[in-house]
């Protein structure tokens, strides 16, 4: 396995490109479904998440290829010989269950390992299941798969979410673009990455009217046609990288950046002490003067607070002025690179869904483990600001969402290195 070693050193100043939205790409590949004709995606993230779901689109029979250095995905479905997405993929990452409500749309037929959870949480997909079902689908689930099938078609139907769920509403909106009739999602995430999926299938020939809203509007249609669509920004990526002049001090600019994707994450870097400013090509980041000082967070649905860049923003406040509460409204165990960052001098306290930060003046290097994705990163950052060295082991965690980070985080002057562990 590999490590990254990072050793604090001093403000960090240039600027750093951010790729494609690894969370749009995961549900626009499935897309690929719904028709017979192809759909090439551009601006595509180089991650192992998205050779995942290639694997996945392959194994039912699309045609998937990475050109451009894997920055475009050229996909087709013409030949779908296989309804079944089998466990021994599904399970390496959970976004695989998006391809059961195209698939089902698609051929009136799907068999799709339940995903299971993960390190953050049980990660049900009862809400998948529950607006599908809302458009006709017949459901079984026995030996750990979800039989589904529609033999007459999905017909347009209201899909009342109890709570906002990213992934349900991006399988009711592929799912409902072919159903026959109209359907309506109720309590829709507003999630960019939804917006994104939105502008893709309208391309397509989808009639969608309300996407960013809490409420969507689906008019089915009988088939859909090709399309080329460039991916949206990352703001996961985005958020991250802006974290790090912010942590280590200096000024970078992000080029692709969008204030629009980040409303509310800017806010709290604002408060925080870090001016945020747009600017013709990404956003410029530069800490105000000296120390941040601590703010409260509680994550939310877009367009609130985004649980994906809440270990991150927990880096940033182990090293602010003050005392930061953070508080995990969406998963129930995300809190998992707060012991880590303990391991290097940080003061937090977790109280279930809660977590209080006292910052101190500087954290201290130390061999730390990657848990997750986004708390892989936001160990890193912390490395950024730290005294010495801080090596941090299971890096494959970080594979799945960032792309070339030591190749990034380099280029502005950070002193940091991916090597084999022995
Ligand atoms: C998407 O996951 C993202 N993944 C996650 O990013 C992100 O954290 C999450 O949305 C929230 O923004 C992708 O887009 C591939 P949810 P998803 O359904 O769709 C509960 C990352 O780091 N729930 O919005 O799985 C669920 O347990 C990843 O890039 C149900 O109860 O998230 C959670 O508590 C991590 N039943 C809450 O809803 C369901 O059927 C929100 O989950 C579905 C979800």
């Amino acid at each position: 396995m590999d490590s990254i070693v990072v050793t604090g050193n001093g403000p960090l100043h240039g600027s750093i490109p951010i790729a494609g939205a690894k969370n749009a790409c995961l549900t626009l590949m499935p897309a690929t479904l719904l028709s017979d004709e192809p759909l090439t995606l551009t601006n595509a993230p180089r991650l192992s998440d998205i050779k995942t779901m290639t694997a996945l689109l392959q194994s039912l029979g699309a045609e998937v290829s990475d050109l451009a250095d894997g920055t475009v995905l050229a996909m087709s479905s013409h030949a779908l010989d296989n309804h079944t997405a089998h466990y021994d993929i599904v399970r390496k990452m959970r976004a695989s269950i998006l391809v059961l409500g195209p698939l089902l749309a698609r051929t009136g037929q799907a068999v799709v390992s339940l995903p299971g959870g993960c390190a953050i949480g049980a990660r049900p997909v009862d809400l998948h299941l529950r607006a599908l079902e809302s458009m006709g689908a017949d459901l079984d689930l026995r030996d750990g798969y979800v039989h589904a099938s529609a033999p007459q078609g999905l017909k347009g139907g209201i899909v009342d979410f109890p709570l906002v769920s990213v992934g349900a509403t991006e399988n009711a909106l592929m799912a409902a673009t072919l159903a026959k009739g109209t359907s309506v999602i109720k309590n829709a995430a507003r999630e960019p990455e939804i917006v994104d999926l939105a502008h893709c299938l309208r391309k397509m020939g989808a009639q969608i009217e309300g996407e960013g809203t809490a409420e969507i509007t689906v008019q089915g249609v009988d088939r859909l046609h090709g399309a080329t669509h460039p991916v949206v920004t990352d703001r996961i990526e985005l958020g991250t990288y802006m974290l790090a002049p912010a942590i280590a001090g200096g000024e970078v600019e992000l080029l692709g950046g969008r204030l629009d994707l980040v409303g509310a994450f800017v806010e709290k870097l604002d408060a925080a002490g870090v001016d945020v400013t747009e600017t013709a090509t990404g956003l410029v980041v530069k800490p105000r003067n000296g120390r941040v000082k601590s703010v409260d967070v509680t994550t939310e649905p877009f367009p609130g607070f985004p649980t994906d860049l809440q270990a991150q923003m927990m880096a940033l406040m182990c090293t602010a002025d003050g005392v930061a509460h953070l508080h995990e409204n969406i998963f129930e165990n995300r809190f998992m690179h707060a012991p880590e960052l303990t391991r290097m001098g940080a003061q937090i306290e977790v109280q279930g869904g809660m977590a209080k930060v006292t910052g101190v003046a500087r954290l201290k290097g130390a061999p730390v483990m990657a848990t997750d994705l986004r708390a892989s990163v936001s160990l890193i950052l912390a490395g950024l600001a730290a005294e010495g060295e801080t090596r941090v082991g299971r890096v494959y965690h970080l594979d799945r969402g960032y792309e070339h980070v030591v190749r990034k985080l380099s280029s502005v002057g950070a002193k940091i290195e991916r090597v084999k562990d022995a």
